[in-house]
């Protein structure tokens, strides 16, 4: 009997061995005939070729630099990657006319949010009409709220006293490298962590601990994010039902995900949120549908976890090479905050007043914004203001990555890294945001603009005037790993020395 159910078992097994090669070999089949298909059928041009045969990467270290070298030779500044389905721009009047004149023909699009949609759900990232609008005048007027503001300014200041400062400290002097990229990603997790959800994961506590949380969401935003390379959604669709390699672990990554906001939300609801100021306490207020409330909060930590870390990291790296840029900034801090250390950090009225800091800023998000593109879909044909044509359904794309660095856009010295581009008489003056759409613009624009302004500049204050930081490999640039938002692969490598020592 036992050998009978044995030799039974064993056949079960080869049936579902066999099933389990099929349905791979019948998959890669799929995903190569897709391929072969776009290919031969779609497009020959150079572009498509060069693309599909990933031969740019002969001459470009990543695809943001070979769209703008593209973008650049095009007369009309936006290119057509037609295997894709893809127009890309860096034309300021096409962006206007996507972002704001044609908004409503512009949304993010089905495409889009298929690719997130497993993370952020209904979340304001992922969607569009309605939902979105109803998401938006909610976190509009809270994060326009004056206690809100101050709550988050409370959280930051927190966050540097109690553990940055204290990180630096321990390595100061020491000849001991720090990741500066690595310390910013934990700071602004801690950050958005207890500013959406009024938790504190710690992850930039002095031993720098693993943070579940955080390596869940890591992997879960960067698997959406792969989602969008494949040749075809297909591919991952397929993968999925599958339940396939990456598509297993992102299911995986993503109830991990799941599973800890879900915790939040009881310990919200068994402490009472009436009185707190978490985002997650104020849209409770409102909303009770445990899911919708759960996509809210993960759509924001996306929004606001990488973003900031991504721009102070790069502006680091630039402070790195421009040493007079670092004296002027030290110099209007001490103007207005004296040189003694009495006064820990800077009030938002001083803040406001540091004009060169702000322009220092903004030159830095302009040469490495920290979302170097982003894309749309038309719901209908049109035609852009340079005269392209839009067939309904085709993706486009604004590229403030390659904005940045085109002439027509910026003059001649685009490259140059130069905060006064953003002075007139020592004042910030604003640009067309259609030009340096970092934060994106028109009806979408971002809504932590000034909260993340406010965290950026809060960090540099704190670490300018206490230390000087001197980056390991001073000649090696900024390398970009894919991904949502823009991480140098290897990250920052530094050396601290505090002040005065
Ligand atoms: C330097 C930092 C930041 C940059 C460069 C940035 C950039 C952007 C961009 C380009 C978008 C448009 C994305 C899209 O529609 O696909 C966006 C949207 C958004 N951002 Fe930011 N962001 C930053 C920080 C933050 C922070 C700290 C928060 C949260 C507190 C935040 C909250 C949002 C939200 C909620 C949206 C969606 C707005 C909507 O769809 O109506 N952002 N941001």
């Amino acid at each position: 009997m036992d050998s009978e159910l044995s030799l039974w078992l064993c056949s079960m097994c080869s049936v579902f061995c066999l099933m389990f090669f099929s349905f791979t070999l019948l998959f890669s089949l799929f995903s190569l005939l897709i391929l072969v298909l776009r290919m031969k059928v779609w497009c020959n041009c150079e572009i498509c070729q060069a693309f599909l045969t990933s031969s740019w990467n002969e001459e470009f270290d990543n695809l943001s630099d070979w769209y703008t070298h593209l973008l650049k030779k095009s007369p009309t500044g936006t290119i057509h990657i037609h295997v894709l389905g893809n127009i890309i721009t860096a034309n300021p009047e096409n962006v206007e006319h996507i972002l704001k004149t044609r908004f409503e023909n512009y949304p993010k699009g089905k495409p889009f949010s298929a690719l997130l949609g497993d993370l952020l759900g209904r979340g304001i990232f992922n969607v569009d009409g309605d939902s979105w609008k109803f998401q938006r005048k909610m976190a509009s007027l809270e994060l326009g709220s004056i206690s809100i503001r101050m709550h988050a300014f409370d959280i930051v200041r927190s966050e540097i006293h109690s553990r940055l400062i204290p990180l630096l400290s321990s390595v100061s002097g020491k000849e001991q490298v720090l990741d500066l990229q690595d310390v910013f990603r934990r700071f602004s997790f801690d950050i958005i962590c207890k500013f959406s959800f009024g938790l504190d994961p710690g992850c930039l506590n002095l031993s720098l601990p693993i943070s579940e949380f955080a390596e869940a969401f890591d992997l879960a935003s960067k698997l959406s994010a792969q989602r969008a390379v494949a040749s075809s959604p297909l591919i991952w669709k397929v993968k999925r039902l599958l339940n396939l390699g990456t598509e297993k672990q992102l299911k995986e990554a993503i109830k991990m995900v799941d599973e800890f906001a879900q915790e939040m939300i009881n310990q919200r609801r068994e402490k009472g949120f009436s009185d707190s100021n978490d985002l997650l306490s104020r849209f409770m207020g409102t909303i009770n549908d445990e899911k919708y409330l759960r996509d809210i909060v993960i759509s924001f930590l996306l929004a606001g976890r990488d973003t900031v870390a991504s721009g102070l990291t790069s502006f680091f790296w630039l402070l790195s090479q421009h040493p007079e840029v670092e004296s002027a900034i030290r110099d209007e801090l001490e103007r207005f905050m004296g040189t003694s250390s009495d006064q820990q950090f800077a009030s938002f009225d001083q803040m406001r007043e540091m004009h060169y800091l702000h322009a220092a800023l903004y030159e830095s998000l302009r040469l490495f914004p920290p979302v170097q593109f982003d894309s749309k879909f038309a719901q209908e044909d049109d035609i852009l203001p340079d005269g392209t044509f839009v067939r309904i359904g085709t993706r486009v794309t604004y590229h403030p990555y390659a904005m940045g660095r085109m002439d027509r856009v910026w003059g001649s010295d685009c490259l140059e890294y130069k905060p006064e581009r953003w002075l007139k008489n020592g004042r910030y003056i604003p640009e067309n945001p259609y030009k340096f759409p970092v934060f994106q613009a028109g009806q979408r624009v971002c809504l932590g603009k000034e909260m993340a302004l406010v965290d950026m500049k809060c960090v540099v204050l704190a670490i300018i005037r206490r230390y000087s930081i001197r980056i390991a490999d001073p000649n090696q640039a900024p390398r970009f790993a894919p991904g949502l938002t823009a991480t140098v692969r290897g990250g920052l490598p530094i050396l601290v020395q505090e002040r005065g020592a």
